[in-house]
């Protein structure tokens, strides 16, 4: 197991590498750990394995930070300090994400794709609005939820589908083209207005987000970054490329669903808001799981047998559990902060970037002095400390930088 040692010592070389001031892009900075608290080790851990992660595209700050712009993209990309993470990554995803995607495997072993393909879509179709909007529509708080629920997916969501373009390089046949198909309806064909990531920014500046790429790194919580790097963790490793179709299989089909949902919700609550990217996967997504049953995952399994095929049913029931995981944390973190509100212990508030300090866990807030500051949580408000260590584990917070 990584220990506090050696997060530490990556996480200063990751801060030396970043320089002072860093463009939220080009920040690799982790948080530190004082060693109290399990739970922000563990924050930690995810951080750096996202920094990891990130580190393999191309990421340009939207405007040049002073100085050489080439020089310092030498240094971001530094190959020898990206190995020096590298040699890290193997640990934390075995140590993090991979006994999730073992019990996957056992509980898929034997099973038949293609029945649970068939079954999958009528399934996900069926359901009830999803809880989290469902629940929106009864909290005084919705504004400050949505604002969150914004935030913490544009994890992954502003440079979306860059996770699943690395399963579609290489030489695979023809699957690979159907594979790549939908990797360039991701990006809009082309047509950069239309790429889903310049939809989701027009969404999250509604609402009055900033959507530069990892500008709120500081607020991603430890369950945000859990579900973006199990999906990297897939994708960043060929050895997984079977599952990387059964995430596509069941994403795909999820979100036909969920964004008919938020899309409803959205002109319902929020009719200004720009809402197309929403809209566009509601529709698009329809093909999408057609393409992957029909053009990747049939030939794959008929060419390579049965046990590609369970390969498949395994990598969408873990992002079943990931998803469903994601999906009742963010449910959670609404009710808590809710009731917190209804107390008069909270506030909806929108963070303001310049002055966040130190992040904490629920656990590591555990019995504050009568005079600690509030806590921003994620983008949805400031709450008393005593408050936010009541809040489900996965959770996390930032301190004003005065009490940083
Ligand atoms: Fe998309
Ligand atoms: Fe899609």
């Amino acid at each position: 197991m990584i220990g506090q040692a050696e997060i530490a010592e990556i996480g200063a070389r990751l801060a030396r590498r970043a320089g002072p001031d860093p463009p939220a892009a080009w920040d690799l900075r982790i948080d530190g750990d004082d060693g109290a608290d399990p739970a922000t080790l563990t924050h930690a851990k995810q951080q750096a394995l996202m920094r990891a992660y990130q580190a393999r595209y191309v990421l340009l700050p939207s405007a040049a930070p002073a100085g050489c712009f080439v020089e310092r993209l030498r240094r971001h990309y530094d190959p020898g300090e990206m190995a020096r993470l590298e040699t890290l990554r193997h640990a934390l995803e075995a140590e993090l994400l991979e006994p999730r995607a073992d019990a996957a495997r056992r509980d898929a072993a034997g099973r038949d794709w293609r029945d649970y393909a068939e079954a999958l879509i009528p399934e996900l179709r069926g359901q009830g609005e999803n809880p989290f909007t469902a629940y929106l529509r009864t909290s005084p708080n919705a504004q400050a939820h949505y604002r969150n629920f914004l935030l913490q997916s544009s994890a992954d969501l502003l440079a979306e589908a860059s996770a699943s373009a690395m399963g579609v390089v290489g030489e695979f046949g023809a699957p690979q083209s159907a594979l790549f198909r939908i990797l360039i309806d991701e990006f809009g064909y082309g047509a950069h207005g239309q790429k889903h990531a310049v939809l989701y920014q027009a969404t999250m500046r509604d609402f009055g987000l900033c959507a530069d790429y990892n500008a709120y790194w500081p607020l991603f919580d430890t369950q945000a970054l859990d579900l973006h790097n199990a999906i990297h963790h897939l994708f960043q490793n060929p050895r997984n490329f079977f599952m990387q179709v059964g995430f596509l299989l069941f994403a795909e089909t999820a979100y036909q669903r969920s964004t008919q949902d938020h899309f409803r919700y959205l002109r319902e609550v929020f009719p200004d808001v720009d809402a197309r990217y929403f809209g566009e996967h509601a529709h698009i997504d329809l093909h999408h799981t057609r393409m992957v049953i029909d053009e990747v995952a049939g030939p794959l399994v008929e060419t390579y047998g049965a046990a590609a095929g369970a390969e498949i049913v395994a990598g969408a029931e873990l992002t079943r559990t990931v998803f469903d995981a994601a999906g009742a944390h963010m449910l959670a973190v609404a009710g808590v902060f809710d009731a917190a509100a209804a107390a008069g212990r909270a506030t909806a508030a929108a963070a303001d970037l310049a002055t966040l300090g130190r992040g904490l866990t629920p656990a590591a807030a555990g019995a504050p002095g009568p005079d600690a500051a509030a806590v921003q949580v994620g983008g949805i408000g400031l709450v008393d400390a005593a408050s936010f260590a009541a809040f489900p584990a996965g959770a996390y917070g930032r301190l004003p930088r005065a009490a940083g």
